[in-house]
């Protein structure tokens, strides 16, 4: 089972997470990253940044990769996940722009593009801690219903819920490409540690097909159950749909402070 841990707000979240990076950093200076974007983790890399900062903690070793990209947006766009990364981590971070790594959307290229991005992933040793948000569809990365619970890095169709979603990004939705690349579900496993991070009430459906519901490619963010070491930090809008809530709080109420998340 995942761990679930409700807190006040995003902010709290945020610092939970930081402080799991940061102890990861200071154990392994060329830890492996796994980077979500949307608005979910934006608090947890503020939170991450003041840390670095506050304790001069040295990044520079510190590696990334993306979990998605837009496929055939223009080089540069202020929306690419590239240009995100590099806005939201890179440079709030500190970290070394050449070890942090986006899945390529180049439509030139494209048709290697997942196996590529895979190659660099198994290079580097996998990704330490995997941050994740989830979409109302339950996607995690851009794994939309359906996809494979086996599936690795390649090119997704959009849905159409999800290009609604992001078009507050862009200038008009039809603006909002309709592929992706998108690390698989199967890749997301492999990562060591997952932390999937939700709020608000839009999201309390989608978290609570997740962590209780049956595993299915339907709901995709429910593949978390397999992993062996998963953590959900919801706030309380976010939780209201689980139904083994209160345990979750007894259970976070009385971890060991030595576990960590
Ligand atoms: P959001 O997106 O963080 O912008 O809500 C989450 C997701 O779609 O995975």
């Amino acid at each position: 089972m995942a761990e679930v841990v409700v807190v006040e707000d995003e902010r709290a979240a945020g610092e939970l997470v930081a402080g799991s990076i940061v102890s990861l950093i200071r154990q392994k200076p060329d830890a492996v990253l796994g980077l979500a974007t949307g608005s979910t983790p934006l608090a947890s890399y503020r939170a991450l940044a003041a840390r670095i900062g506050a304790e001069s903690i040295d990044v520079r070793g510190v590696r990334g990769f993306a979990l998605d990209e837009y496929v055939g947006l223009p080089d540069g766009h202020p929306e690419s996940y590239r240009a995100v990364i590099t806005r939201e981590v890179v440079e709030p971070l500190g970290l070394t722009p050449e070890l942090v790594r986006v899945p390529n959307g180049d439509p030139a290229t494209i048709e290697h593009a997942g196996a590529d991005y895979e190659a660099a992933i198994t290079a580097a040793g996998g990704v330490d801690l995997q941050i994740l948000g989830i979409g109302r569809t339950g996607h995690i990365g851009f794994n939309e219903p359906g996809s494979s619970l086996a599936s690795l890095t390649r090119v997704k169709t959009l849905t159409e819920p999800t290009r609604v979603d992001n078009a507050r990004f862009f200038d008009s939705p039809e603006d909002v490409p309709m592929h992706c690349i998108t690390q698989g579900i199967g890749t997301i496993l492999r990562a060591r540690h997952l932390v999937l991070l939700a709020f608000g009430d839009a999201k309390a459906e989608a978290v609570a097909a997740a962590v209780e519901g049956g595993v299915s490619a339907s709901q995709p963010g429910s593949a978390i159950q397999l992993h062996p070491h998963a953590t959900v930090i919801v706030d309380e809008a976010a939780a209201s749909r689980l139904a083994n809530l209160e345990y979750y709080r007894h259970a976070w109420a009385n971890k060991p402070a030595w576990q960590g998340i």
